[in-house]
């Protein structure tokens, strides 16, 4: 059953930043764009790449190992919506960024 938790603080995850973070042996890849916070599987799923890791192009994220592209908002890809790649509702509460995990 999906529940929000928190996973990082804002000042874990400046502006214009991108972080990986860890629960319960699942990786998410967290995102901050003017504050806006976005949450993703953090595995790139054409061969687990470290999200987190990649260039942020707006709301974009360009994995670092070959280039596929995701939009961290949405999940969708400019492959198409085979690649369409999960993403995780977040609430801010106070400093906390709250995350759901399924
Ligand atoms: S592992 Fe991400 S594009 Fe290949």
């Amino acid at each position: 059953m999906a529940r929000f938790v928190k996973l990082a603080t804002m000042s874990d995850l400046p502006a214009g930043s991108g972080r990986e973070f860890e629960f319960e042996g699942r990786i998410f890849a967290l995102f901050n764009v003017d504050g806006i916070v976005s949450a993703i599987d953090g595995n790139c799923p054409h061969q687990g790449g470290p999200l987190a890791d990649g260039e942020i192009e707006g709301c974009t994220v360009i994995c670092p190992w070959h280039g596929w592209r995701f939009d961290f908002r949405t999940g969708a890809s400019p492959l198409g919506a085979k690649v369409k790649h999960p993403v995780y509702a977040v609430k801010i509460e106070n400093d906390d960024i709250l995350v759901e995990v399924p």
